[in-house]
C-alpha cells in the first residue's frame, strides 16, 4: 500500500481534470458530491448531488453509513446505507438475522487513540469481529463506485483519468489516521495523483463564505456583516452533526483568506440525542421495560419506530403553536407487550399514562397513534441544545475564542429550524450565519476548496498539524483565488 507523510498539496485541478467529485463519509450519514469543472467556472454554485436516497417515502441527500454483510463477514453481497438497514430489518422478520453482521458509526473508532491497520471493530447484531480498515475500505468502495455511477450518467464521454476526488478528514484526527484513510482511499481505486484531502471545517467554512459571497452579496460590495470583513475578524464554525458537535475557530481577513486556529469535538451532543430523549419519553410513558422488550425481542419494530422518528422530527419548527398535536403511530408489538407484561397493573396503555407518567396532560394515545403536544417535542430538542450551550459557553472561555462575534452553522442538526433558532436565542450577542443547506457544507465545501482556494502547504513542512494544548490546530492557509 502506497504511503507518504504529505496530506494537503497545492492543487491544479482546473488545469488537469474535468469533473471533481468529493466524498463525505460521515459518522451517521454519508454521500457525494460532484461538479463539471467547465460549469463551475461558469457559475460557482453549480454542484451537483448523487440521485436522492430513497427509505421508505422519505429521500435525503446522504444516506445513513451502514454496512450489513453476509454471515460469516463475507464482503460479496455486501448491503450499503438505508439499503442495508432495510434489508437487515427484513430479516429480523424472517428470523435469519442472527449471523449476519451490521456496522453503523465505523468512522466514531477512528478517533480513537492508536487507531491503526490491525485495529478490529465487532458488529452491533452478531458480535463478531471484523478489521476495522476492511469495513472503511467496503464503504469507501461502495461510495467511489456510487459517484462514478452517477458522474457518467450525466457526462458519458468521462473516464476515470479526468475526474480528481477530494476526501473530507475530521480535523480532530491524527495525522497518521489521516493517512491511514488516505490509503485506504486509494486502495479503493481512486489514484494517488489525484487525491487530496481536506478537513472537514475548512470545507465548511469555505462553503459558508462562498454563500455570503455569492448568494448574500451577489455584487460583492455589501458584506453580510461587519463582524467579520475586517481584518484579523475570528468566526466560529459549529458543525452540529448526528452525534457530535465539533467547534473550530478560524481567523478571517475580510473575506479573502481565513485560517483555522483551533478545534474541539464533544459526543452527545447531536441529532442522535434528540432520538435518545424521545425513547426516554417513550420509556416514561409506557414503561422503560416495554421499549426494553420491544428493543430485545421486536428489534425490526423498534427500528422501524426509531426511523420514523428519526424523519419526523425533522417536521418540527420553531413557529409552530406549543399545543399543535404531532401523531406517531407506536408499533403494533408495544400493544402487545404491554398487556403481556402490565395485565395486573394497568388495562391499558392511556390509563398508566394518566396515572403514572408526568406526560399525563399533554399526551393522548388512541390505541394505535400517541398524539404529542409539540412542545413535548419542543422540551427534547431543548435538552439537547442546553448540553450544546453549555459547551459553547465554556469553548467560548478559551483564549483561541476572545473576539468572536459571529457563529457559523453547519451540520445536519443545523438543518432543523429549532435547533436554528435555538442557538440565536442562546446566543443573542453573536450574529449566527446559515447557509442553506448546512447539512451539505462539508461535500460541497470541499469542491469549494478545491475548486476556488489555493491549499498551500502548512507550516511547518514536516506535517499539517501540531499539538496544542492538546488541541489540534491546524495551519494550513486557505486563500481565495
Ligand atoms: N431537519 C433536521 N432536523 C433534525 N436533525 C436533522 C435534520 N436533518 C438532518 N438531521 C440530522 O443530522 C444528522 C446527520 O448530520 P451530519 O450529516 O452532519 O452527520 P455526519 O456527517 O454523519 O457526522 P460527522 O460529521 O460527525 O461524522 C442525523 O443524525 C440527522 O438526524
Ligand atoms: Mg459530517
Amino acid at each position: 500500500m502506497f504511503r507518504s507523510d504529505t496530506i494537503i498539496q497545492p492543487l491544479s485541478v482546473k488545469e488537469d481534470s474535468s469533473v471533481l467529485v468529493t466524498l463525505d463519509i460521515g459518522d451517521t450519514y454519508s454521500g457525494f458530491a460532484y461538479t463539471y469543472t467547465k460549469e463551475y467556472l461558469e457559475d460557482e454554485w453549480t454542484i451537483h448531488m448523487n440521485d436522492p436516497w430513497v427509505r421508505e417515502k422519505h429521500m435525503t441527500h446522504k444516506t445513513c453509513t451502514t454496512l450489513l454483510l453476509e454471515p460469516h463477514g463475507e464482503m460479496k453481497g455486501a448491503k450499503y446505507g438505508y439499503e442495508a438497514e432495510t434489508d437487515f430489518a427484513g430479516k429480523f422478520l424472517d428470523g435469519c438475522h442472527a449471523e449476519y453482521l451490521l456496522f453503523r458509526n465505523v468512522k466514531q473508532e477512528f478517533y480513537k487513540d492508536g487507531v491503526n491497520f490491525d485495529a478490529m471493530i465487532t458488529d452491533v447484531n452478531s458480535g463478531q469481529e471484523k478489521p476495522l480498515c476492511d469495513i472503511l475500505l467496503a464503504l469507501l468502495t461502495f461510495f467511489r463506485e456510487k459517484a462514478l455511477e452517477r458522474v457518467r450518467k450525466r457526462f458519458d464521454a468521462i473516464t476515470e483519468n479526468d475526474i480528481f476526488w477530494v476526501l473530507s478528514v475530521p480535523s480532530a484526527w491524527k495525522q497518521e489516521t489521516s493517512l491511514l484513510y488516505r490509503d485506504l482511499a486509494i486502495e479503493s481505486g481512486i489514484p494517488f495523483r489525484r487525491l487530496r484531502l481536506v478537513t472537514e471545517p475548512e470545507a465548511c467554512l469555505a462553503y459558508v463564505m462562498q454563500f455570503i459571497r455569492i448568494k448574500v452579496s451577489p455584487d460583492g460590495r455589501a458584506k453580510i456583516s461587519n463582524k467579520i470583513s475586517h481584518f484579523d475578524a475570528r468566526v466560529m464554525l459549529l458543525d452540529l452533526s448526528g452525534d457530535a458537535a465539533t467547534l473550530s475557530v478560524h481567523r478571517v481577513s475580510g473575506d479573502k483568506t481565513f485560517k483555522m486556529v483551533f478545534q474541539t469535538r464533544s459526543h452527545k451532543k447531536g441529532s442522535s440525542q434528540v432520538n435518545d430523549q424521545f425513547l426516554l419519553f417513550l420509556s416514561n410513558l409506557i414503561g422503560e421495560d416495554i421499549i426494553r422488550t420491544l428493543k430485545k425481542d421486536y428489534i425490526d419494530d423498534y427500528m422501524a419506530m426509531c426511523d420514523e422518528f428519526e424523519m419526523r422530527k425533522r417536521e418540527i419548527k420553531p413557529g409552530t403553536s406549543g399545543t399543535e398535536l404531532f401523531s406517531f403511530k407506536l408499533p403494533y408489538q408495544i400493544e402487545e407487550t404491554f398487556k403481556e407484561q402490565y395485565k395486573t397493573e394497568y388495562v391499558t396503555i392511556t390509563q398508566r399514562i394518566k396515572e403514572k407518567s408526568v406526560y399525563r396532560d399533554r399526551v393522548r394515545y388512541d390505541g394505535s397513534r400517541l398524539h404529542v403536544e409539540i412542545s413535548v417535542l419542543k422540551d427534547l430538542f431543548n435538552i439537547v441544545l442546553d448540553k450544546i450551550e453549555v459547551y459553547i459557553r465554556n469553548v467560548l472561555q478559551m483564549a483561541p475564542c476572545a473576539r468572536i462575534a459571529s457563529f457559523m452553522l453547519v451540520g445536519g442538526f443545523s438543518e432543523s429550524k429549532l435547533v436554528q433558532a435555538g442557538i440565536k436565542k442562546r446566543f443573542p450577542e453573536m450574529e449566527v450565519i446559515i447557509p442553506e443547506t448546512p447539512e451539505l457544507a462539508v461535500m460541497k465545501g470541499s469542491v469549494m476548496l478545491a475548486m476556488n482556494h489555493e491549499i498551500r502547504p502548512p507550516t511547518p513542512v514536516s506535517g499539517s498539524y501540531q499539538k496544542e494544548k492538546e488541541q489540534t490546530i491546524i495551519s494550513s492557509v486557505c486563500t481565495v483565488l
